[in-house]
């Protein structure tokens, strides 16, 4: 019998990116989204891709009749848990939200999935559990949950300590944590991408809205970093690659949990990022140096060797792919 897995967060940027990446492997896809940040349209994308469209339920994490009345009507063999609010800004102001919608909803998923006998999560975790390292390439062996500077990341840094609990708890529970670095780019027909509702805080989708003149200018946020050119370096990793090291972790998942970083192992500056996407679009990008965004680190990029020797994982698409592949969506969206 096929295995049906369901996506959390499915009509989010990331997860369905990697919807697309499961339908090659043959899973027959279920979607849980409250919608509040993406659009249900993403699934009809996703079927002109693919040629397949996931069943949607409409839920929200925070509704557990709901949530475990979709798992006592489903057989699921894998959760993959995108599902959850990531403005960073937003979660200074709002910690109470986060807090409830990141962990509170979490936990609800992992009852229902305790309840129902579903024991393989794979969670979308971020590199802001590393909070201040001494050095800027991070490995998963570094510890975490110390200097982070938000609410998201602390949940974040939060939800991976209750997998670990969990897993002690629990000798048939497999999970899987994998921490991006900076997502961009999108799938190269254009047809999906990063197109939050709400007010973006990372770079890229702030480049998209300037480049369509939604907002008018970026703000660089320091150019006086001990790095090369000034401005802060990340790791920007193209979504397809991420979405290709979830599926490329489903056959080594075991009980117990697994951590990845998912990066490029490069780093890239802002100034870099602003004179690719200039070379992309073909036109100048609008920006202003103003002072440093609190809590913002000058530089951090991944080991990403780990995953390559365990998963037979490793980015192969560039920065100049992304901002190719975004030119095309901003075509297509415009
Ligand atoms: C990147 C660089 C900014 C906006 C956060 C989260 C992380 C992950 C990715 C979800 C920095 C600079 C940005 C702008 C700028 N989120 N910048 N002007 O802060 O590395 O990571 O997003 O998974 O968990 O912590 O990403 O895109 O906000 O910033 O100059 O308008 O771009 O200073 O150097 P960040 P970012």
């Amino acid at each position: 019998m096929t295995e049906r897995i369901l996506v959390t967060g499915g009509t989010g940027y990331i997860g369905s990116h990697t919807i697309i990446e499961l339908y090659k492997k043959g899973y027959e896809i279920d979607v849980l989204d409250n919608l509040f940040n993406s659009k249900e349209s993403v699934l009809d994308k996703i079927k002109e891709i693919t040629g397949k469209r996931p069943r949607f339920f409409k839920i929200d994490l925070l509704d557990y009749e709901k949530m475990d009345k979709l798992f006592l009507e489903n057989q699921y063999s894998l959760v993959l848990h995108f599902a959850g609010l990531k403005a960073v800004g937003e979660s200074v102001e709002k910690p109470l939200k986060y807090y409830e919608n990141n962990v509170g909803g979490t936990i609800n998923l992992l009852k229902c999935m305790k309840n129902h006998g579903v024991h393989k999560i794979i969670f979308s975790s971020s590199a802001t559990v590393y909070g201040e390292q001494p050095v800027p390439k991070l490995d998963e062996t570094m510890p975490t949950g110390m200097g982070i500077t938000n609410p998201y990341g602390e949940t974040k840094h939060i939800i991976e300590e209750i997998l670990k609990d969990v897993a002690e708890s629990d000798p048939k529970f497999e999970a899987v944590i994998l921490r991006y670095f900076n997502p961009v780019g999108n799938h190269p027909s254009g047809l999906i991408g990063e197109d939050p509702n709400d007010i973006p805080n990372n770079l890229m989708p702030i480049i998209m809205k300037v480049s369509r003149g939604e907002i008018p200018e970026l703000s660089v946020y320091g150019d006086d970093y001990p790095t090369p050119d000034g401005s802060g370096i990340r790791d920007f990793i193209h979504v397809v690659d991420l979405a290709k090291g979830h599926v490329a972790v489903i056959d080594k998942m075991k009980p117990g949990v697994l951590i990845y970083n998912l990066g490029t192992g490069r780093g890239t500056s802002v100034f870099e990022m602003i004179k690719a996407f200039e070379k992309a679009s073909g036109k100048k990008l609008p920006y202003k140096v103003v002072e440093r965004r609190a809590g913002d680190l000058a530089e951090m990029y991944a080991d990403p060797a780990k995953a390559e020797k365990e998963l037979g994982w490793k980015a192969e698409l560039t920065v100049e792919d992304a901002m190719r592949d975004t030119i095309c969506y901003l075509n297509k969206i415009s």
